[in-house]
Parts: structure tokens; C-alpha cells; sequence
């Protein structure tokens, strides 16, 4: 299997095994790989010629530095892992001074209010970031399909709205949820918890389902101080949001329109742990 840690020499292979006809899927990561993030490399494998896995933790999208320093980094272990599904995949896990050569600064982005929803209500700067190095890592792999999960699905609609606006040449394919036996979503933050916490996080996806179930006949406004309550039931839960909003927008739900497409966005701490979940609700 082929790994790169330059970014130039990644390019230059690239350049080298590529033709017109070739198409070249790719699945940015942040490392600590679970089924989640290879059931997204499962699906760029299906569809395109060669396949391309990036682990690197992106510094800028962090807006909390005991959580950038606690990010499990586990290249080894994932490189295993990626063998498992293909030694064909090529891995791109380049250091921080490859990427930011001018040091860890954030482009700032216009993404028409999607940014300013949820996520990035609570973690300031941090699509900033992530836009920063999605961009980065697409200017440097120029696949054909980038695939990204639904479990971060504000970033999969930011995403879609970068690529959108700067005309960049790839599509975004969005990946559905992996989700542990209890209905947790995976997350590589999920070895963090006890097993006791683990087992009992799967609550999230059980409010999340029970959510989805209220929405035909209550408001959204009455599901969410439902939920609030719900979780005081968890006194190690600590709910940080919960919000219905359309999925185009990120707006949060009014009043219900027919017409229109929803979703349940759910973050949670245990102890400082930040679990988020979401499901669509119609
Ligand atoms: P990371 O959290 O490592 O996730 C990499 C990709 O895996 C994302 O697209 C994410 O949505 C997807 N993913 C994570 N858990 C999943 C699950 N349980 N089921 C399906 N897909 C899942 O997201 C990032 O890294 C970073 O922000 C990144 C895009 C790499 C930019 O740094």
C-alpha cells in the first residue's frame, strides 16, 4: 500500500498513474478510523478507479486546544485497518508544516449563514477550518467524487455550498450514518468514553428515533423541551443543542411546511466529551 506524508509526491504519483478516462474518489479523515469512515472508502472504491484516504488532524478546525492535543492519532492502527478493506487505497497523511506552510491560519468563508447554525454557534472559527483544509486537500488529490458522512451533516452542506461557490471540479457524495450495535453513532471520539458511558450514549439515537416519531403530530418547539427533558434523565449528559431545522438552510424550524425536508441535530457533552447525532425526519 502506498502512503504519502508530501504533499508533492502524493501529486506527482497521482499525475503519473492518471489519464483521461481515470476518476479518483477521495475521503478526507482525521484519523482514528472506524467502520464509519471505511464504509466511505467501501464506497469510493466501488466507483472509481483509484481510491485516496487522507489522515490529518486539522489543527484549524479546532477551537479547543485540550481537544486538538486528545485527538487520538493512531496512523499505524488505521493503516492496518484501510489494508483491511484495500492495499490498493493510497494514504495521504501529510504533517501540519506540509499543509500550512505559512502556519496553521484559516481562509474565512462566506457560506450564506450555514456556517453561523449549530456547530458553528458553539465551535467558533471552526468551519473556517474545515473549509480551509477541504479545499487545500482538493486542490492537492483533484478527485472526481469526494465522499463525507451525514453523521457531520452541516459540514456535508457546507461543503457542497464551497464547492458550489468557488465552481470547484468534484461531487460531493453524501454517506450514510455507521452506527455501534446500540445505536451510537461511531465516532473516533467514542474511545474516549467509559464502557458504561459507551453503553449507555446510545440514548442519543433513541431520543433521535423518538423525535422523528413526535414530529408527525407535534411542534418543534414541543419536542425539543421534550428532549431537554429526556436528558435530564442522564445527569452525566450534558445537552449543549438540539434543533429541528430545514436541511437546505440549517434554519431552525418555525412552522412545519409540507414541502420542505427536516432533521433533528442533537449535541451532547459526557463529561468533555462532545457526541453529535442527527436524523432526518421526513
Ligand atoms: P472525521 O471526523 O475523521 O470524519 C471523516 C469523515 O467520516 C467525515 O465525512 C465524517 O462525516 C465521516 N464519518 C464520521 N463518522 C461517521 C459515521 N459514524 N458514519 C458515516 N460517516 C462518518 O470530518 C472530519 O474528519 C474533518 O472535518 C475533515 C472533513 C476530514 C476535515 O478535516
Amino acid at each position: 500500500m502506498l502512503i504519502f506524508d508530501r504533499q508533492v509526491a502524493l501529486r506527482e504519483h497521482l499525475e503519473s498513474i492518471s489519464d483521461s478516462k481515470t476518476t479518483i474518489g477521495f475521503v478526507p479523515t482525521m484519523g482514528a478510523l472506524h467502520q464509519g469512515h471505511l464504509s466511505l472508502l467501501a464506497e469510493s472504491l466501488k466507483n472509481n478507479t483509484f481510491s485516496v484516504v487522507s489522515i490529518f488532524v486539522n489543527p484549524t478546525q479546532f477551537n479547543n486546544a485540550d481537544d486538538l492535543a486528545k485527538y487520538p492519532r493512531t496512523l499505524a492502527i488505521d493503516v492496518e485497518k484501510i489494508k483491511s478493506v484495500s492495499d490498493k487505497i493510497i494514504v495521504f497523511a501529510p504533517q501540519v508544516t506540509d499543509l500550512y506552510e505559512n502556519g496553521a491560519i484559516s481562509q474565512h468563508f462566506d457560506f450564506d449563514g450555514l456556517e453561523h447554525q449549530m456547530e458553528g454557534k458553539f465551535r467558533s472559527g471552526h468551519f473556517d477550518g474545515v473549509g480551509t483544509i477541504v479545499k487545500r486537500l482538493f486542490e492537492i488529490v483533484k478527485p472526481s467524487k469526494a465522499y463525507f458522512g451525514e453523521k457531520d451533516f452541516q459540514q456535508l452542506q457546507i461543503v457542497k455550498k464551497m464547492v458550489e461557490k468557488y465552481h470547484l471540479p468534484v461531487t460531493i457524495i453524501g454517506c450514510a450514518i455507521f452506527r455501534e450495535p446500540n445505536g451510537l453513532a461511531m465516532s473516533s471520539r467514542n474511545e474516549r468514553l467509559s464502557a458504561e458511558e459507551r453503553q449507555e450514549a446510545g440514548i442519543l439515537y433513541q431520543i433521535l428515533q423518538e423525535a422523528k416519531v413526535k414530529f408527525g403530530t407535534k411542534s418543534a418547539g414541543f419536542i425539543s423541551r421534550w428532549v431537554g427533558k429526556e436528558l435530564e434523565k442522564h445527569p452525566n449528559f450534558k445537552l449543549e443543542y438540539f434543533q429541528i431545522a430545514y436541511e437546505t438552510t440549517l434554519l431552525p424550524c418555525v412552522r412545519k411546511t409540507e414541502s420542505k425536508k427536516y432533521r433533528a441535530f442533537i449535541a451532547v457533552f459526557v463529561n468533555n466529551i462532545r457526541l453529535i447525532d442527527t436524523i432526518s425526519l421526513n
